[in-house]
């Protein structure tokens, strides 16, 4: 199973602008004209001080928010104007997200937490599941409920459920910004390990040196820009 190969993904932005727009203030500018190229299977690191606009770039760039000016392109096709059902199908098929915070649900358990992106499908799902909750090293926490986990494990568990789908990128937002430097390290390791073997592009936001330095290429934003 962890063999399957992902169809690579592309994903570049041209001129790329986002404004946020506050009542009775003029519009706060945050991204001003990003042009970036992530390449099929690259492991790309986001680097920028707070407040830069890395967590907005993310939200734009995973189709969870839209551009004020500029196109987002996927594998060449331009998404920008793309209705709300159709950039949702392509989330829910091709994109993966890990953020700071682990965001599982309470009331379910670590099995079905991960299973949940593809719970109309969980039966078929749930041996892929099991499996990649082995490969976190979580197969005797199966039925444990998140508030019985470690903030390590509960991270590992997150991110088994981004990976659930096969996205064809990934995107983690301070994937272990929560975590001691230790936990932090392993599961970074373990994100970029999965990330090559399943050909996952990947886009990991990070505060860390020693994580961006496992990336094929680090990008710095400053003030809205790419340095
Ligand atoms: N919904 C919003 N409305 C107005 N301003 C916003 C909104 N969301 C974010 N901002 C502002 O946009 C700027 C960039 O925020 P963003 O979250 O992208 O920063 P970041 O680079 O991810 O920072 P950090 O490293 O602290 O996570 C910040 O100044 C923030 O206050
Ligand atoms: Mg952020």
């Amino acid at each position: 199973m962890v063999n399957i190969i992902n169809c690579f993904m592309k994903i570049e932005t041209k001129n790329l602008t986002k404004n946020y727009i506050i009542p009775k203030s003029p519009d706060v500018k945050i991204l001003k004209g990003i042009d970036l190229l992530i390449k099929s299977g690259e492991k790309v690191a986001l680097m920028g001080p707070s407040g830069a606009g890395k967590s907005t770039l993310v939200h734009v760039l995973g189709l969870m928010d839209k551009p004020t000016s500029g196109q987002v392109l996927i594998d060449d096709v331009d998404i920008t104007s793309f209705s709300k059902a159709k950039l949702a199908k392509i989330r829910h098929e091709s994109i993966g997200f890990v953020f700071q915070f682990h965001y599982l649900l309470a009331d379910f358990s670590v099995l079905e937490n991960v299973l949940i992106p593809v719970w109309n499908n969980k039966k078929k799902k749930k041996e892929y599941a099991l499996e990649m909750l082995k490969i976190m090293g979580l197969e005797n926490r199966i039925n444990h409920m998140p508030n019985e986990l470690s903030g390590g494990e509960q991270q590992r568990v997150a991110l088994a459920r981004a990976l659930i789908n096969n996205p064809k990128i990934l995107f983690a937002d301070e994937p272990t910004g929560n975590l001691d430097r230790q936990t932090g390290e392993k599961i970074e390791n373990l994100m970029f390990e999965i990330c090559s073997r399943l050909k996952t592009t990947l886009l990991v936001v990070t505060h860390s040196q020693d994580l961006a330095n496992l990336a094929d290429r680090q990008i710095k934003i400053i003030d809205g820009q790419i340095k």
